[in-house]
């Protein structure tokens, strides 16, 4: 029988795969190698954000420019791109509405830690589409994350967080956890972690009702931390009822409910939360929320808002813990007003959503004919290739699914043909402005990849 975590393929043809593929890159990309190949001088790592070298090449490629769904490199190469700056630019690159709008701001001041005229319409407009009433805004989601969990902690007096194995929220300490024999360990990898995070959080298996409930019986976990599908331990969608339970359990036991839309705003214009009539008390959406500017909100209802007043009026003055200098910078906001009141329309998502079922479709079509032991999702117009057999049901079973050699080779071979998907996991997007001509030629390539790896004497 096949190792499963190689998805059923032999380990000397996807040795083979990405032996020949990683020929083919380094003949294709001469100038990205003479600017970058040996490293970007003055960059530790060679790359200005150690992540850059997480990509399948020997080196990552320069980009030249990005528009719409297309990524330029230096090289001259076009490549149909769906891993959108792994969602940071789900709605394209530099829509045009952001462009206009960051142009105009850039002559007017950039941050001045005071609200512009964009803010009163970015308020207005983040209370219409996503229903909470209270606001705030953040340059990165790691940072809507951190502080919604510090206000849970303040209004409910509690310390512990409960996160569901195998999630992942942005660098948000206190979520740095998994389950390693039913009790919560560190995340492997961690580097410097001093302090002990597993005194802080209780973990339990996404779409287990019954652990949840044991573990908020305990009566200390102020705020459950949950992505409403889970969108970076492959994709594992929730089970009918679920999300159910999970209100259910946690009103019950006093505990409050954050909903990170940060992935899932694939699922429509209000994220899976209003497609799906949830009732979060805290609401985080960060990455795409400003067209690519750098910027996330997070919200909550009124009543965790009066809970904060009571707490805020008693504590001594002071530093909150929560801020940083440049969030909701004029720019940020004036690219939140674009992206709210242009991009993130209902036509942009119904496009999305069409091609994204055509994408899914295709690369299930692909998966059967080549008899492969996997298996495709979707989250409206995020679709995963999974190189194992589904539906997974929690963090542990996606753990298991992650065939990390095997999707390395068909990264690489799928970008060699023109198309790049996120390099982590086999995440694909689909934005505004890609074709079905794109969403063809993905699925032609995975289609001779897919061969490639199961029939030895194909050379495509
Ligand atoms: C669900 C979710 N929340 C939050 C974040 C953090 O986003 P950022 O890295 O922009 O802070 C991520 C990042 O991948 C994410 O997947």
């Amino acid at each position: 029988m096949q190792d499963r975590t190689l998805g059923g393929i032999s380990p000397a043809r996807i040795a083979r795969l990405f032996e020949a593929e990683t020929e083919r890159y380094v003949a294709a990309h001469p100038r990205s190698f003479a600017l970058a190949g040996s490293g970007i001088a003055g960059f530790y790592d060679g790359v200005p954000m150690h992540w850059m070298r997480d990509w399948p090449m020997p080196w990552p490629f320069v980009v030249e420019s990005a528009q719409g769904a297309v990524l330029r490199d230096v090289d001259g190469h076009d490549y149909a791109d769906f891993c959108l700056g792994d969602t940071g630019a789900m709605f394209g690159h530099s829509p045009a509405p952001v462009a206009e709008a960051i142009a105009r701001q850039v002559r007017r001041g950039l941050t001045c830690m005071l609200p512009t005229e964009d803010a009163i319409a970015v308020g207005r407009l983040l209370v219409e589409r996503f229903g909470l009433p209270q606001w705030q805004v953040t340059t990165t989601a790691t940072d809507a994350n951190r502080f919604a969990l510090r206000v849970a902690r303040a209004v409910t007096g509690r310390a512990k967080i409960l996160v569901f194995n195998g999630g992942y929220h942005g660098t948000v300490d206190e979520t740095f956890v998994r389950l390693g024999d039913g009790r919560p360990v560190h995340r492997p990898g961690l580097l410097g972690q001093a302090a002990d995070l597993t005194q802080l959080a209780r973990v339990v298996e996404f779409n287990d009702v019954d652990a949840l409930r044991g573990e908020l019986a305990h009566g200390d976990v102020a705020c459950v931390i949950s992505e409403p599908v889970m969108t970076n331990s492959c994709m594992v969608l929730p089970e009918p009822g679920f999300h159910a339970a999970l209100r259910r359990l946690t009103r019950a036991a006093g505990t409050l409910l954050l909903i990170d839309e940060t992935h899932t705003i694939s699922t429509g214009p209000g994220g899976y939360t209003r497609a799906h009539d949830l009732e979060p008390d805290l609401f985080v959406l960060g990455k795409p929320v400003a067209g690519g500017v750098a910027a996330a909100v997070w919200g909550f209802t009124d009543e965790v808002a009066h809970r904060l007043d009571l707490v805020r009026a008693q504590s001594a003055p002071g530093h909150s813990g929560m801020g940083t200098t440049l969030s909701a910078n004029a720019l940020a906001l004036a690219a939140l007003r674009a992206t709210l009141e242009q991009v993130m329309t209902e036509d942009a998502y119904a496009h999305m959503e069409r091609l994204a079922a055509q994408l899914a479709s295709g690369l299930q079509t692909v998966v059967e004919s080549r008899r492969l032991p996997w298996h495709v999702v979707r989250a409206g117009a995020r679709v995963e290739f999974v190189c194992a057999p589904g539906p997974l049901r929690n963090g542990a079973e996606a753990g298991r699914a992650h065939a990390p050699a095997l999707e390395r080779a068909i990264h690489l071979a799928l970008l060699n043909r023109g198309c790049l998907i996120a390099p982590f996991h086999n995440m694909m997007l689909v934005c505004p402005t890609t074709t079905t001509r794109q969403v063809a030629s993905l699925c032609g390539a995975f289609d001779a990849v897919a061969a490639r790896l199961t029939q030895p004497g194909t050379t495509r």
